[in-house]
């Protein structure tokens, strides 16, 4: 078998989303929803399941000798090439029936992300991007056309000038690093929540200029980093390292990286 490029591997993702958003939008603000707590104590739906699901019987079936590592589902096989999936980003707000949160899949090669998708059917958008060919948006909501547009982050030069976005207050607190968030919060023209992976996208499509957080996965990961860096971004953890395994991630338009990181340093 030949191997795939890296705009076949792109094809098979955003066609796997396909197959993803039809799962998901099925069971979004069903009555019937089935809310479990996994043993970290975090939910997790039926939609979940099914999602990850759909995602892997697809990569077995199109490309068996890649590995994979899905939220729900663990890691199988072992190659260079693996693939990790979360087939629901935003699963609290998914079981609250608010529409932010999206099915995250990115193609991981030699420990490099090379393609990332965020699919949010019930958002009406969809991000993604791969390595050297740009970071683009679809959106299928009224007023929009379906043709994709490119995305660049923004030229916002100084914090004191920066939008910035965070997930939550308690993850900064809980990693000890409150006072940091507080620090930048007060260095900056603005700050909101926007949370899950809307925040990074936001910085990807140049309407938010820093976003950062605690408490991450390679999983909610993996899929906003080409997107980020495509865009023209930066995205590294909060110390400025590699932040696929860091379990904490700062997305910038690049020219506020820098300064982002030696604010925070500075506790
Ligand atoms: C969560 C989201 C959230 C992050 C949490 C994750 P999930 O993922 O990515 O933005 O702050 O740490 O657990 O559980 O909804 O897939
Ligand atoms: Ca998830």
């Amino acid at each position: 078998m030949t191997e795939p490029t890296l705009a076949d591997d792109l094809a098979l993702a955003l066609e796997l989303a396909d197959a993803a958003d039809t799962v998901s939008l099925d069971r979004f603000r069903s009555l019937d929803l089935v809310v479990e707590q996994k043993p970290d104590r975090t939910p997790v739906t039926d939609a979940d399941r099914a999602v990850e699901r759909i995602i892997r019987d697809g990569l077995a079936a199109r490309r068996p000798g890649d590995s994979i590592l899905g939220e729900e589902y663990g890691e199988t096989g072992s190659s260079p090439r693996q693939w990790i999936i979360d087939p629901i980003d935003g699963t609290a707000n998914f079981l609250r029936g608010v529409p932010v949160w999206a099915t995250l899949i990115a193609l991981v090669v030699d420990g490099t992300p090379v393609l990332g998708v965020v699919s949010s059917p019930a958002f009406q958008k969809r991000w993604w991007a791969s390595t050297g060919r740009g970071a683009w948006l679809i959106e299928t909501g009224p007023g929009h056309t379906a043709a994709p547009q490119r995305l660049a982050v923004s030229g916002v030069t100084g914090l004191t000038d920066a939008s910035i976005s965070y997930n939550s207050l308690k993850g900064w607190d809980e990693a000890g690093s409150l006072d940091d968030l507080m620090r930048l919060s007060r260095a900056v023209w603005r700050t909101r929540a926007y949370g899950e992976m809307w925040s990074y996208m936001m910085v990807a499509e140049g309407l938010v200029d820093v976003s950062g957080e605690y408490d991450l996965q390679p999983y909610d990961v993996a899929a906003l980093i080409p997107i980020v860096e495509e865009a023209g971004g930066r995205f590294t953890s909060l110390t400025g390292g590699e932040a696929l395994h860091a379990g904490n991630a700062l997305a910038t338009n690049g020219l506020l990286h820098a300064e982002t990181l030696a604010l925070l340093a500075r506790s």
